[in-house]
């Protein structure tokens, strides 16, 4: 049998990256050209700045995916595309890009939810068992998905104010961190001590929801109340203390939901899926408790935005059946 060969486009954010992708399993390239340099001075992505990025990079990102993988155009199966979430104007780019290449090429085009691509990041690890439970954390979104076969989605919890990525971000300009900050926060948490115990919001409530803004809140106005005194807070245990809430909020919760649905696995996704304190506190507690549950986490260069998780999800997409028409437009607040 011929093998599947995905070139899959994201851009839905601020990495431009393309990848070629085997049978949805193995990664033959995944070129990723971040612009983090531009956006760091203004304390966040600045979406117009984004968009002339990707222009920038698109063609360049195609050319060197194809050329890394040893791959011609002729054996390419079909083009993937991120067409949301994310910014409007840089969705858009990749899908002009995926539309005019899938056209010019003869090829099927297929649509891919950016956040179905940060799940399927689990699979270049270990074949999926269902059901799965899935935390997906990133810059925008925290969510606890249920699914019970590829390709569907349930979502039983999420945040109701700021996603757990955000938090990190926020968090970090207070202490005077760059864009974005969860890894240097990450850092820091591990050379200190929760001393300052922020609250664990909504960790007793019989759901899957979060909240984060409240923590943020009682951050920066501890932050903010040492500076009017003149007071010297320890930078370490800020983090340290801000990560601990975080973590333990995220691992209750997606232990409780683990111990209520019949999961085979836990799938752990999304930029903070990087998170160390996250890591560890995910995979002691599952060891304590519900040894049964297999742990995936993708090692930390699958874990941010790339297209190999694209071409994943899309051999998945492909297996269903489904294929944009060339009128496929960008819908920046897609749900899974
Ligand atoms: O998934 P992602 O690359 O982009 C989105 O789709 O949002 O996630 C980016 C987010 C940022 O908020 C960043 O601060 C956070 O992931 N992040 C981390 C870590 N590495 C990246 N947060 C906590 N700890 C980390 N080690
Ligand atoms: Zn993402």
């Amino acid at each position: 049998m011929n093998r599947e060969l995905i070139l899959a486009i994201e851009s839905s954010c601020d990495e431009t990256s393309v990848a070629v992708v085997e049978d949805g399993t193995k990664i033959l390239s995944n070129i990723v050209a971040s612009q983090i340099n531009s956006h760091k001075r203004f304390g966040g992505v600045v979406p117009e700045v984004a968009s002339r990025h990707h222009v920038e990079q698109i063609t360049l990102c195609i050319d060197e995916a194809l050329t890394e993988a040893k791959v011609t155009v002729a054996e390419l199966s079909a083009v993937a595309v991120t067409y949301g979430p994310g910014l409007v104007g840089s969705l858009l780019i990749g899908i002009s890009a995926a539309k005019a290449f899938a056209w010019a090429n003869n090829l099927p085009l297929i649509p891919v939810n950016h956040m179905a691509g940060h799940i399927y990041a689990a699979r270049f690890v270990k074949p999926f068992e269902f059901p799965l439970i899935a935390l997906l954390v990133s810059g925008g979104h925290t969510e606890l998905v249920y699914m019970q076969e590829d390709g569907s989605y349930e979502i039983i919890g999420e945040t109701r104010d700021d996603a757990a990525g955000e938090a990190y971000d926020k968090v970090g300009r207070v202490l005077g961190l760059s864009y974005p900050s969860g890894k240097e926060i990450d850092e820091l948490a591990h050379q200190g001590e929760d001393n300052y115990h922020f609250p664990r919001a909504m960790i007793h409530e019989a759901n899957y929801d979060f909240s984060f803004s409240g923590l943020k809140s009682a951050f920066i106005n501890l932050v903010h109340n040492a500076e009017q005194r003149g007071e010297e807070l320890d930078k370490n245990d800020l983090a340290a203390s801000f990560q601990a809430s975080v973590v333990e909020v995220l691992v209750t919760k997606t232990l409780r939901a683990c111990k209520e649905f019949p999961v085979k696995q836990l799938v752990v996704a999304g930029g903070v899926a990087a998170n160390q304190g996250l890591r560890e506190g995910l995979t002691t507690a599952l060891a304590e408790e519900m040894p049964e549950v297999e742990l995936i986490i993708p090692p930390l260069r699958l874990c941010g935005d790339n297209a190999a998780m694209i071409g994943a999800a899309a051999h998945v997409e492909r297996q269903k059946g489904i294929v944009a028409e060339l009128t496929l437009n960008a819908n920046p607040s897609l749900v899974l």
